[in-house]
């Protein structure tokens, strides 16, 4: 259900405070969830797959742990000074969350038996970047990068020819998904006093970046998605397609609701 931009029934415009408390209570729950999905994971499993799949599968993961593993340091200062307490320990949360993936990654290698790498350009382009930016156009470019990477956890999770691989998949893109869900309802939360036109053309902007994004991502990964059944180009298309999804919630209506995290199972 979507609210009107306007609470007010005057002339003024008043949105409804968005409150992050169902988020906070998520970020801390969902350790258990974690547990969950991994208890399902045959870590001492051996993999078995002929070389050139497992050495796609070795560089691209060697990227995923290195763009994964910040401490957000940079990020997190500049939300504190936005003064929303709880989401700043949602925020803290989901950083933390961001580590465990880039130590999923290595687990990951350590399945393949291989080291991990020191650097890597775009890991690097991406961190100058973001260090230029504001909190909003940060958090812009986290959901540019978070759903355009989700396709690339979906085809790891449903089609990795190794039960190790599919089992981070899937632990990651639980995250993920709620991850783009909590972007979205801090962006709409920026945007509402933003004018329509000022909207389209952040949606265009983000747009081009996402579209560099999803093809650095076809490009630098392209062995591993082929391994997990996807080309390149049908990626592509498909990160760009949920990229629009989120992008769209976003920027067409920031006064709707808060969509909140996904029920997870929380036993
Ligand atoms: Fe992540
Ligand atoms: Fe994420």
């Amino acid at each position: 259900m979507t609210e009107p931009l306007s609470m007010d029934a005057g002339a003024a415009t008043v949105s409804k405070p968005v409150t992050f408390d169902r988020w906070l209570e998520h970020f801390r729950a969902n350790p258990a969830h974690h547990r969950l999905i991994e208890a399902d994971i045959e870590w001492d499993a051996r993999s078995n797959l002929d070389e050139p799949t497992r050495q796609a599968f070795i560089n691209s993961f060697q990227r995923f742990e290195l763009g994964e593993s910040g401490d957000g340091k940079r990020l997190l200062s500049k939300a504190a000074l936005e003064g929303d307490p709880t989401y700043l320990a949602a925020l803290e949360l989901l950083v933390r969350e961001e580590q465990k993936h880039s130590a999923l990654f290595r687990r990951g290698l350590d399945h393949l038996e291989a080291p991990s790498l020191k650097a890597h350009w775009s890991d690097a382009a991406f961190t100058v970047l973001r260090r230029a930016l504001g909190l909003r156009t940060e958090l812009g470019l986290f959901l540019i990068v978070e759903s355009v990477s989700m396709g690339y956890f979906t085809a790891l999770a449903e089609r990795a020819p190794d039960p190790v691989l599919r089992g981070i998949g899937l632990r990651i893109a639980s995250d993920e998904q709620d991850h783009i869900r909590f972007q979205i309802d801090r962006l709409r939360q920026g945007f509402r006093d933003t004018p329509r036109a000022g909207r389209m053309l952040i949606g265009l902007a983000w747009g081009v970046i996402a579209g560099g994004a999803a093809a650095v991502l076809a490009l630098d990964h392209g062995p591993a998605l082929r391994a997990c059944g996807l080309s390149p180009a049908r990626y592509w298309r498909q990160a760009m397609v949920g990229f629009r999804r989120a992008s769209r919630s976003v920027l067409a209506n920031p006064g709707a609701e808060p969509m909140g995290p996904l029920a997870k199972d929380y036993r």
